[in-house]
């Protein structure tokens, strides 16, 4: 059966425009104004914006760290996905000390196959970096993995720099790219041992132990590092201005950089910290949540294209699992959802508050996504031959955000109480009517999605 999508405004990364969708077996056959068809599912979206499904390019589901594991796993994770108009999330498979990166990615094909709703594909956050790891990386690339994670925090997953050389060069070789999360490990020790010192365990001081400078220096000496390797690099939930300047700094030298933003990023400041009680325990995230002027200054970044992906970073813990850092906060479990969000909160504080453009949404949440993880144009496009996963925007629905409306699996919603403007209306996953007004109809239709090679975004 053919469906047909009449009277819309289809939106991709270069303009808005009306016209019709038609799409049957998964894949779009027509988009131009006027489609007349007589056989098809007819379906009148006048007034609706209709999005290229989105990409969260930034989840951990089931990820087991800081002696727990995350509240969503792949079931309720990609439910939530798909609620919120996101068709397609990229996890970080990781690869724990002592295994191989095929190991790891089978470990997380055990997790995801079956089990999730929306599409999926893995990155692999390497962990431990050696001769075998190296010689794995061309048939982990070749069989649809080709985007990497390295952190340069974390007692687990600590690259040193060394190591981040080599596998730059290594990905460089071999036709991946990386995502790297930058925060300078030995400052964040000594500032947490200062704060201990000094008798402070609560959740403040978890802002006071990662400065902006922290994300800063990190960031700097990686893209040093891969101006050295001679090979582009991203720079995933970047969360401050002065983060930001060495990239600046860093495009200047003529280096390829991609930045990613998140939500919490763009919608709070560091206030969270000092909320009554327990309550920013809740926001307690890596890198943090920065002063107000960061927040503005990531505005005027997206605005700028500067920025040229927004995902979430999600990694859900419930106010139980948050509960283990009472009485000290480097034991609270990092991480908050925001799957399920994403797009209204764009769409609200980006396009309705902040003079984003609808092709800016496009571009930040489906088509760079796409493009940069090599999925397009099969993804992040409403163009004939494509993927019929396409969501259909209820600019004007009011809502107001709440646990109570959420699909994720937690106990509290970080954006309690925001109303919005705003809403995924209709989620189509490969032509199936996958998602209703937060409602999730289709379970578990998900695919794997092996993807290329990076394309480069001008
Ligand atoms: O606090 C966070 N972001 N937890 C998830 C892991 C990471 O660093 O991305
Ligand atoms: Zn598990
Ligand atoms: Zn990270
Ligand atoms: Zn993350």
């Amino acid at each position: 059966m053919k469906t047909l999508l009449k009277g819309g405004t289809v939106v991709s990364g270069s303009k808005a425009v009306a016209a019709d969708v038609l799409m049957e077996n998964g894949t779009i056959l027509d988009v131009k104004p006027g489609i007349e068809e007589k056989e098809a599912d007819i379906i009148d979206v006048t007034g609706r914006l209709l999005f290229p499904g989105f990409i969260d390019a930034h989840t951990h589901f089931d990820l087991h760290v800081a002696g727990t594991v995350t509240a969503d796993d792949f079931e309720s994770g990609t439910k939530a996905a798909l609620a919120g108009g996101t068709t397609m999330i990229i996890d970080f498979a990781t690869q724990y000390q002592g295994e191989s990166l095929h190991q790891a990615l089978n470990n997380w094909h055990k997790k995801a196959d079956g089990y999730a709703s929306c599409d999926y594909g893995f990155h692999l956050a390497i962990s431990d970096w050696n001769h075998s790891v190296s010689e794995e990386l061309d048939t982990i690339v070749s069989e649809g993995v080709t985007s990497f994670k390295l952190y340069m925090t974390y007692d687990e997953m600590y690259m040193a720099d060394k190591k981040i050389y080599q596998i730059l060069k290594r990905l460089k070789e071999a036709g991946g790219i990386a995502g790297v999360h930058c925060e300078n490990k030995g400052i964040i020790e000594a500032l947490i041992e200062e704060e201990k010192a000094n008798g402070n365990f609560s959740v403040n001081a978890h802002k006071k132990t990662r400065p902006a400078a922290v994300e800063a220096e990190a960031a700097g000496r990686l893209l040093k590092i891969a101006q050295v390797a001679d090979c582009p690099v991203i720079i995933v939930h970047l969360s401050s201005e002065a983060g930001y300047k060495e990239i600046a700094y860093a495009r200047e030298r003529g280096q390829e950089v991609y930045v990613e933003t998140c939500p919490q990023y763009l919608i709070f400041n560091e206030d969270v910290y000092d909320l009554p009680g327990f309550e920013g325990s809740k926001y307690v995230i890596s890198p943090t949540i920065k002063k107000e002027s960061d927040r503005q200054k990531l505005w005027e970044l997206l605005k700028a294209d500067q920025i040229q992906t927004v995902s979430t970073d999600h990694c859900s813990f419930t106010t139980a699992q948050k509960a283990a850092g009472r009485e000290d906060f480097t034991k609270i479990p990092n991480g908050m959802p925001g799957v399920e969000a994403r797009p209204a909160l764009v769409y609200n504080f980006g396009v309705k508050q902040n003079g984003l453009t609808v092709e800016q949404m496009c571009r930040m949440l489906s088509e760079n996504p796409a493009k940069l993880y090599g999925v397009y144009p099969r993804k992040g496009v409403i163009a004939p031959g494509s993927d019929a996963d396409l969501v259909v925007f209820n600019p004007d629905a009011k809502w107001t955000m709440s646990v109570e409306n959420q699909v994720a699996n937690v106990d509290y919603c970080p954006f309690e109480g925001i109303s919005v403007e705003g809403k995924a209306e209709l989620v189509f996953l490969k032509g199936r009517l996958a998602a209703e007004n937060g409602e999730v109809l289709l379970e578990k239709t998900g695919a794997y999605v092996a993807r290329n090679k990076p394309m480069v975004i001008s």
